[in-house]
């Protein structure tokens, strides 16, 4: 039986340290579905088709690309992944800032689903200080993230919060 993971989040937008991730993961499971929240709480910069136009294009080129899929989730996360029938949520941690939140996140989808655990995996050395929220940060400041996130997000980015020329 294939062994499948879940790998949740927002990715607004996707950041080479996501995809460092899934590298990493694939070593591990079978299949990752990369799950993107439609969280109707949060104000997103990029709408879900554009996040998973994003991440679509930046996994195209993958050489693991069959072993990948890239979908969307509303309501709760552990019933997402129970209808997908996969048993494991993979999530990145970063610095110790990262694990308040990520512990209480895992026991909460542990109270609420005693059939599925959570897998923390570290993030690269490399990406260990970005996040999507910086990497906007800087864009809209007018600064450089080339090589801190996939081509297409680039351009994307540099599109929607780059500074206007004018
Ligand atoms: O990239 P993010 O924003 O840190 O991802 C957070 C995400 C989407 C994984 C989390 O908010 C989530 O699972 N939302 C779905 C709602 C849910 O199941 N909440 C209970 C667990 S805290």
């Amino acid at each position: 039986m294939d062994k499948v993971a879940v790998y949740p989040g927002s990715f607004d937008p996707i950041t080479n340290g996501h995809l460092d991730l899934l590298d990493r993961g694939l070593k591990i499971f079978d299949k990752i579905i990369v799950a993107i929240a439609k969280n109707p709480a949060k104000q997103p910069v990029f709408s879900f088709e554009e996040r998973l136009r994003m991440i679509e294009e930046s996994l195209r080129d993958h050489p693991l690309n069959d072993r990948l899929k890239v979908d969307a989730f509303q309501g709760l996360l552990v019933d997402y992944v129970g209808r997908v029938n996969a048993r494991a949520i993979l999530r990145g941690l970063r610095a110790i800032s990262d694990f308040e939140y990520e512990f209480q996140m895992a026991l909460m989808n542990r109270k609420l689903s005693n059939e599925i655990e959570t897998l923390y995996l570290m993030t690269g050395m490399r990406w260990i200080y970005i996040s999507s929220r910086i990497i906007k940060e800087v864009v809209m400041s007018g600064g450089c993230v080339s090589g801190l996130v996939p081509e297409p997000v680039e351009k994307m980015l540099a599109e929607r919060l780059g500074p206007s020329i004018s």
